[in-house]
């Protein structure tokens, strides 16, 4: 049996730090309320003119280094993005060309919060098929800039920053089971509405924001992802004590809390980084990943189960062992 195995990992975060302080200087709003509600202290947001794919770049470079591979060893790149550079050419196009990279696949996944669950997946899916030996797989987002600055009610939650991952096929340890779902039917909660074919004049007047119905989001979350911990455990015969840390997507610590409980752990195994971050979206796995393994808490041979939710809706799964 082989296995798709993370080599390396890295992240990238914008240097400008917005507290929660800071952003009670611009809507009505305090630390208590959003820290109290969120576990929010503080967000990156990208420097004027900085893209996504400039974070996008930094995560890569690291990720390679720690994979000790060149750009030139990668035959697959997938960007997870909601908020990328150009309508087109894709982000992980763009990536390529600032790697010097040169004839590999490369696209973006679009699964909002899902977004590096699904990428990862795909990957796996490549190189379990032998269509691919090495991929790169990044979650990258500039979140601030589809953001309301004026609605309290939703630019407390998200700020910026990339991760990445390059994965090899390896004999003994790597992805255990994977998990996808998306449900449209709930496409109005969470949403930017205004694009390229529905509602152009949106896009061209700058009013493209997230909008979304913040306790009806809540509460689908929770559940989904209760229902997303079982099915992994389910599928892949491991016990709720065999998984040593979780990885959640990083949109709140009240949901994350919710899922530790349900999976029995303590907090000590659950990797936070929504306090320093904010929601990066797509980045915010990949990105709390690579914290836990550069400060050394996710080791080699470590049970991990990353998990994801967001706008669509989507929510997946990905259990591994590192
Ligand atoms: N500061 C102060 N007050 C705020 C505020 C802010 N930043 N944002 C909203 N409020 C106000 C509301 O206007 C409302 O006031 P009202 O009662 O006078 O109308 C009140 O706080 C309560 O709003 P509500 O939306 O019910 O708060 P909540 O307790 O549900 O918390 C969220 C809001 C967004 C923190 C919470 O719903 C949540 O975390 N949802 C999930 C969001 C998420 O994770 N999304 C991404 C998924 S990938």
């Amino acid at each position: 049996m082989t296995y798709a195995r993370i080599l390396g990992t890295g992240s990238y975060l914008p240097e400008k730090v917005v507290t929660n302080d800071d952003l009670a200087q611009i809507v009505d709003t305090s630390h208590e309320w959003i820290y109290s509600r969120t576990g929010i202290r503080e967000r990156r947001i990208a420097a004027e003119g900085q893209t996504t794919c400039d974070l996008a770049e930094q995560a890569s470079r690291a990720a390679l280094a720690a994979a000790g591979c060149e750009a030139g060893d990668i035959d697959l790149i997938i960007v997870a993005t909601t908020t990328p550079d150009r309508i087109f050419p894709s982000t992980a196009c763009l990536l390529q060309e600032r790697l010097g990279n040169r004839g590999a696949p490369a696209f973006d996944v679009q699964a909002v919060c899902t977004g590096f669950i699904y990428a990862l997946a795909t990957a796996e899916k490549f190189l379990r098929s032998g269509s691919a030996q090495r991929a790169l797989v990044v979650g990258a987002e500039t979140m601030s800039r589809i953001v309301d600055w004026n609605d309290r009610s939703t630019c407390v939650l998200f700020g910026d920053g990339a991760g990445a991952v390059v994965v090899g096929m390896d004999e003994e340890f790597g992805i255990i089971s994977s998990h996808l779902h998306a449900d449209g039917t709930y496409k109005d909660l969470l949403t930017v509405a205004g694009g390229v074919s529905e509602h152009p004049e949106i896009l061209r007047n700058g009013g493209a924001h997230i909008l979304m119905r913040g306790n009806e989001v809540f509460r689908m979350a929770v559940t989904t992802l209760d229902n997303i911990v079982e099915e992994a455990l389910a599928a892949s015969g491991l016990d709720r004590k065999d998984v040593q840390w979780l990885v959640p997507h990083q949109a709140n610590t009240r949901i994350i809390g919710a899922t530790a409980k349900r999976l029995g752990m303590s907090m000590d195994q659950v990797i936070v980084t929504v306090d320093r971050h904010g929601n990066t979206s797509g980045a915010s796995i990949p990105l709390a990943f690579d914290v836990a393994v550069r400060d050394g808490r996710i080791r080699r041979g470590d049970t991990v189960l990353m998990e994801g939710f967001g706008g669509g809706f989507t929510w997946g799964s990905i259990l591994l062992r590192y």
